[in-house]
C-alpha cells in the first residue's frame, strides 16, 4: 500500500509533526524516521497526480485479505474490534429490536447497543467454579432462549473467550439459518485460527456472516489494527461500509493499514508455518509445565464441559489457587522476579499468549519463570478461599434499553445509595474485563455489595465507580 510514497518533497501539509520534525526529539528517535515519514494523511500519500488513490489502494488490499480469509468483503479497521463491532450492530440491529447475546461481551458491544438503540437479551453463561472463569453458553439454553425470543434479529457470540475458550458455532450456525438471522462473532482473540488444523474451527469457517478480528492482538500487527469481515451478501456489506464511514476517523494512520495489508501478505505466504510454529511452541510450554507442583494448566479437558466446543492451545491459562495466591499477585510476582509480564492475571488464574513472535528461547523462559513461582511459594496452602465469595457477578434484571438509559438525564450517586435505581453506564471488572452492569439495568443490593467486594480485592472498576469515590451514574428514569 505504500509502495507509491514519495521520499523528499518538502511537506507543507498536515500532519503537524511533518514526518518527524516537529515530535519531540525523544519521541522521534524512539519511532524513527522511516516510520514517521510514511505518517501521512490519505490524500498527501495519493500524490499530486493521484497515480494510486489510498482508498483504492486500501480496497485492493482489503480484496487480498478477504481472499485470504475466506470472506466476501473485508474492512481494515484502525480504531480496533471496538470499531468493528459497534459499525456491525449499528447496521445489522435496528433501534428495539432483540439481540441475544452471552452476559460476557466486551465492554465495546455494549457501546454498539447504546449507538444502535437495539434491545440485549443475555443468554445465561455456565461458569467453571474449579478453575473460576466462564465457559460458554450451552446450546440447550441458546434453543430454550431462541424460542423464548423469536422476535430476536441476530446472534452474537465471542469466541474464542479470552481464556480461549470457544463455543460451537457450527451449532450456532445452524440455529441462526433456522430463524433467517445474522450470526456475529467478536473473534478479536482469534484472528490466527483460521490458520492451522490444530485450532478451533475459525468462525468464518464455521459460516458466521460478520467476523470482527483484533489481528493486532494474535498477529503481527500494530495494535488498534483489526479486521471486520462479511459474509451475508452485498447489501449488509454496504451497510457495514457505511456505519464504518461513519464512525472511522477520516485520517485512517497509514501505518495501521500497512502493518494490516504487510501482515495479510505474509499470511498468505506462510501464514500455516507460523501459526503452526506458535501452536508447537504452546504445546512446549504445555509440557513444561505439567510437572510443576501446585499450577495446572487449562487443557482439553475443558471441551465439552459448559458449551465449551473447542479450545486455542496457544493461550495458555495456568491456574495459582494450588500456590495459595491469586492471579494477580502470582502475575505481579512475575514480572518483578522474572521479568515476565503477563497477558492478564484474575483472581484465580494467569493468562499468557504464545504468537508467532515467540521462539524457544521465550517459551523456556516462560517456563523457568512458572518453575521458580512455583519452588517459591511450595509450601503455601492453597487459597480455597475467601476472594471466592463470588463465583460470578449477579444478573441484573433490563428496565430500558441501553440507549434509553445512556442518553437519559444522569445523576450521579453514592453507589451504597443507588439501590433499585436504574444504572447510565457501562460498568465493568478487569480482569477480565466484561461488563457486569449496563446501562438500563436495575441496580440491585446485590451488585453494590458485588461491586464493593470487587474493589476490595484489588480489581479494576470502569466507570464512575473506578474512583476512590465509589459512585454510579444513574439514568433519571421512571422505573418500567
Ligand atoms: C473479547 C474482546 N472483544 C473486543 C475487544 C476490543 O478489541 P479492540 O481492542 O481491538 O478494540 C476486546 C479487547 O480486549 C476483547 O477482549
Amino acid at each position: 500500500m505504500l509502495q507509491h510514497v514519495k521520499a523528499g518533497r518538502l511537506p507543507f501539509h498536515t500532519p503537524g509533526h511533518k514526518q518527524g520534525r516537529g515530535l519531540s526529539r525523544r519521541l522521534a528517535a524512539l519511532l524513527g524516521r522511516r516510520a514517521l515519514a510514511i505518517d501521512l494523511d490519505p490524500p498527501v500519500l495519493a500524490g499530486p497526480s493521484r497515480e494510486i488513490p489510498p482508498d483504492k489502494a486500501r480496497r485492493q488490499a482489503e480484496e487480498l485479505a478477504a481472499a485470504l480469509f475466506g470472506a466476501e468483503r473485508t474492512f481494515f479497521l484502525v480504531n480496533g474490534t471496538t470499531l468493528g463491532l459497534q459499525a456491525s450492530l449499528l447496521a445489522l440491529c435496528p433501534p428495539g429490536q432483540a439481540v441475544l447475546l452471552p452476559r460476557y461481551v466486551h465492554r465495546s458491544v455494549i457501546g454498539g447497543l447504546i449507538l444502535s438503540g437495539a434491545r440485549p437479551v443475555f443468554l445465561p453463561v455456565a461458569y467453571d467454579e474449579e478453575w473460576g472463569l466462564p465457559l460458554g453458553v450451552e446450546p440447550a439454553v441458546l434453543e430454550r432462549e431462541g424460542s423464548r425470543h423469536p422476535e430476536a434479529r441476530a446472534l452474537l457470540l465471542t469466541s474464542p473467550t479470552y481464556y480461549g475458550l470457544t463455543p460451537d458455532l457450527q451449532g450456532a450456525v445452524g440455529f441462526c439459518r433456522a430463524r433467517g438471522i445474522p450470526l456475529l462473532v467478536d473473534e478479536a482473540h482469534g484472528a490466527h485460527l483460521g490458520f492451522s488444523p490444530r485450532l478451533p474451527q475459525s468462525a468464518l469457517a464455521a459460516g458466521a456472516d460478520v467476523v470482527v478480528q483484533s489481528a493486532h492482538k494474535t498477529l503481527g500487527v500494530l495494535t488498534q489494527a483489526s479486521l471486520l469481515h462479511v459474509k451475508r451478501g452485498r447489501a449488509a456489506a454496504a451497510k457495514i461500509q457505511e456505519m464504518v464511514a461513519l464512525l472511522e476517523t477520516s485520517s485512517p494512520s497509514p501505518l495501521l493499514l500497512a502493518s494490516l495489508d504487510a501482515a495479510c501478505a505474509e499470511l498468505a505466504e506462510r501464514g500455516k508455518d507460523l501459526v503452526e510454529r506458535a501452536v508447537d511452541l504452546a504445546w512446549r510450554a504445555r509440557r513444561a509445565l505439567e510437572g510443576l507442583p501446585n499450577l495446572r494448566c487449562l487443557g482439553p479437558e475443558v471441551v465439552g464441559k459448559g458449551g465449551v466446543a473447542g479450545f486455542d492451545p496457544t493461550r495458555l491459562v495456568v491456574s495459582v489457587r494450588g500456590l495459595g495466591l491469586t492471579g494477580l499477585q502470582a502475575g505481579a510476582w512475575l514480572a518483578e522476579h522474572c521479568g515476565l509480564q503477563v497477558e492478564m492475571a484474575d483472581l484465580e488464574n494467569l493468562v499468557l499468549v504464545i504468537t508467532a513472535a515467540d521462539d524457544r528461547r521465550t517459551v523456556d523462559r516462560l517456563v523457568q519463570g512458572l518453575r521458580r513461582l512455583a519452588e517459591a511459594f511450595k509450601e503455601q496452602k492453597g487459597t480455597g478461599g475467601a476472594h471466592r465469595k463470588w463465583v460470578e457477578p449477579p444478573s441484573p434484571v433490563l428496565a430500558v434499553t441501553p440507549r434509553e438509559a445512556a442518553l437519559a438525564p444522569m445523576r450521579l450517586l453514592p453507589l451504597a445509595e443507588a439501590a433499585g435505581r436504574i444504572c447510565g453506564e457501562v460498568i465493568s471488572v478487569y480482569p477480565p474485563g466484561v461488563p457486569v452492569l449496563c446501562p438500563g439495568e436495575v441496580i440491585s443490593r446485590e451488585m453494590i455489595s458485588y461491586l464493593l467486594w470487587a474493589r476490595e480485592q484489588g480489581l479494576h472498576l470502569t466507570g464512575s465507580a473506578a474512583g476512590e469515590a465509589g459512585t454510579i451514574i444513574c439514568a433519571e428514569l421512571d422505573m418500567v
